[in-house]
């Protein structure tokens, strides 16, 4: 009796976070899971050494000139479709936003992803800092020396590590 009660529980929360997993790939994640057994370095580093945006903002290698997106299809580490398009989502981000934060904000803070998915929160479409309470969309204009298009880069990317973290 007990038994059986324990395994319909457990079958419905497993069905519940599959759910919730089918919604949201974590491009990180998959990064970490199957890219970074070869590619070591942080993806960051790794998509800006290795990859350009072309004209049209498609990703080429800059190894064998081919675009990312077909060629990781055929490359190893097997990602899914959906897996690719989170992957390739983070990679162009990383490229737009150029190593600005590694060079502006990394010096005092751990990575962007654990930064945003450990601190801050959206409410009221603003950016907060869920200890402080602060207003983080109107502080980084005021801290880390950013011009004013660099902190709305920044914040875009911020908020973007929040929504593909799957919370
Ligand atoms: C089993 C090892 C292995 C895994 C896993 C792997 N790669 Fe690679 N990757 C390589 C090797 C080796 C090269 C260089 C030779 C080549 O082009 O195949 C490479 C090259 C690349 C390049 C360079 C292409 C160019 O034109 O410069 C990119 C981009 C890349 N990998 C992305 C990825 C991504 C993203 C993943 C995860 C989905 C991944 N790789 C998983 C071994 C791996
Ligand atoms: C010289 C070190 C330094 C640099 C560079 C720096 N920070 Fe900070 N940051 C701090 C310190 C110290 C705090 C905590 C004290 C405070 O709230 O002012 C903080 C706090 C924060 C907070 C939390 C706000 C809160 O409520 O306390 C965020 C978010 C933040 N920084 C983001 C950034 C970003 C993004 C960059 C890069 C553009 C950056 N920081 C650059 C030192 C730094």
């Amino acid at each position: 009796m007990w038994r059986r009660l324990l395994i319909s529980a457990f079958v419905a929360t497993s069905a519940l976070s599959g759910s919730a997993f089918a919604q949201v790939v974590d491009p990180h994640a998959v990064y970490e899971e199957r890219c970074a057994p070869c590619h070591a370095e942080h993806s960051g580093d790794f998509s800006r050494k290795t990859m350009i945006a072309g004209p049209d903002g498609e990703l080429v290698g800059q190894e064998t000139g081919k675009a990312v997106r077909g060629f990781l299809a055929h490359h190893r580490g097997n990602p899914s479709q959906g897996e690719i398009a989170a992957l390739m989502e983070m990679f162009t981000l990383q490229l737009k936003t150029g190593g600005l934060y590694k060079d502006k904000c990394g010096i005092c803070h751990t990575s962007a992803k654990r930064l945003a998915r450990v601190r801050l929160d959206v409410r009221d479409g603003v950016l907060i800092d869920r200890v402080t309470g602060r207003d983080v969309t109107a502080f980084l204009f005021v801290h880390g020396r950013l011009d004013g298009d660099e902190a709305r880069l920044i914040d875009d990317m911020l908020r973007w590590q929040l929504k593909t973290a799957g919370r």
